[in-house]
């Protein structure tokens, strides 16, 4: 009897497989009875680095045990898809986005257009376009349409466009940014969501940055974009903090006033990029001593009961941008939940305790 079980259930996953080749196969991990961080009132996340996706069973594991969100560090890049006009490189961003949807995880899109000149960020084949402003809007939204219509459906948000401003508040300048260069700012940004909105109405666009916390004329300027967008008419649901911290330079009124002031645009708050470094001296030979990781954990414990006082309505989460400490790290550094043998650190605890807070 058992067998006749084995032999169908082979059969299924050999037809599985042939129909659908790019997606990889791999089970649905098992719950853990004690997995706390699934029980947060907002949703918490990591970004996913391709490598550990695919070769550590372990890594999986724990992303879908502890995790309800998750964004790929690098895979979904213009940079990591775009191959050439037309052309387009799936593999890695189908396990990934494959990966969420099996266990359960919502999928952050991570990043449409970045006006960084990296091979991640954008590609060289665009870097070298030449057209007029209208090639490069056609350019820009056969893009756009060709990734969000593939992941409809199972991509929940997406960061339409990455730190599109500078520290002053101005926007990136011509020569630093091809975007603005081709297209012009605020433009190419509102033409960014405009095609995001048409290619998959169904999901949530972000604008996404760094420096609330440090920037008030960024984050000032930043919901002055956002106040002209509503007066226009171009769609936008939330806003990414990504929050790339550490213990000695953030105050966390800072953090707190940063918050606020983009609760007030009325639109979803995503920290989007969440660390908390403990080394930004960039010291060599520095020790993850037991006071460090107090003093770590105690700035996730405020940023998580920050977002708990963000009005439930506009709450969509934490995103940590990795999911565990590199051991490998030089200079040394520990900015995350997990530490280098992927267990919990007292920054986890700090988060539980900060959304238990009142
Ligand atoms: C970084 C990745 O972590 C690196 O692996 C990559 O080499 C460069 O990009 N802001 C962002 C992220 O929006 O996409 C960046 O990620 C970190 C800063």
């Amino acid at each position: 009897m058992k067998r006749i079980f084995f032999y169908i259930a082979v059969f299924t996953g050999i037809l599985f497989t042939s129909c659908r080749p790019e997606i990889y196969e791999f089970p649905v991990m098992p719950s853990v009875a004690d997995s706390t961080l699934k029980t947060s009132p907002f949703p918490i996340g990591g970004a996913l680095g391709m490598y550990d996706l695919k070769n550590n069973e372990n890594y999986r594991i724990l992303v879908a045990n502890e995790f309800k969100s998750i964004t790929a560090e690098n895979a979904m890049k213009m940079g990591s898809i775009s191959k050439g006009r037309g052309q387009y490189f799936w593999d890695d961003a189908d396990y990934f986005v494959d990966f969420g949807v099996k266990n359960n995880l919502r999928v952050h899109g991570h990043t449409l257009i970045w006006y960084k000149q990296s091979a991640t960020a954008t590609p060289s084949w665009v870097l070298n376009f030449t057209g007029t402003k209208d090639d490069w809007k056609q350019l820009m939204k056969e893009y756009i349409t060709a990734v969000m219509t593939r992941y409809k459906g199972k991509v929940k948000s997406w960061d339409v466009v990455n730190e599109a401003f500078k520290d002053d508040g101005t926007y990136r300048s011509t020569s630093e940014d091809i975007w603005a260069k081709n297209i012009g700012s605020p433009e190419y940004i509102y033409w960014a969501f405009q095609c995001a909105r048409e290619a998959d109405p169904d999901a949530l666009l972000f604008y996404n940055d760094y420096g609330h916390e440090y920037s008030v004329a960024k984050r000032t300027a930043i919901a002055n974009m956002v106040a002209d967008m509503k007066a226009k008419n171009i769609p936008i649901d939330g806003i990414g903090m990504q929050m790339h911290t550490d213990i000695d330079r953030s105050v966390f009124v800072d953090i707190k006033n940063a918050i606020d002031a983009m609760v007030k645009t009325g639109l979803l708050i995503h920290i989007s990029e969440l660390e908390v470094y403990v080394n930004k001296a960039n010291v060599a030979g520095a020790v993850f001593t037991d006071e460090l990781a107090k003093k770590q954990a105690t700035h996730y414990r405020m940023i998580s009961k920050y977002m708990k006082d963000v009005p439930v309505a506009q709450r969509y989460g934490i995103t940590t941008w990795g999911v565990y400490d590199n051991a490998k790290a030089s200079p040394p550094e520990w900015p995350l939940l997990f530490d280098t043998q992927m267990k919990r650190k007292p920054a986890y605890y700090g988060v539980i305790e900060g959304y238990n807070m009142n």
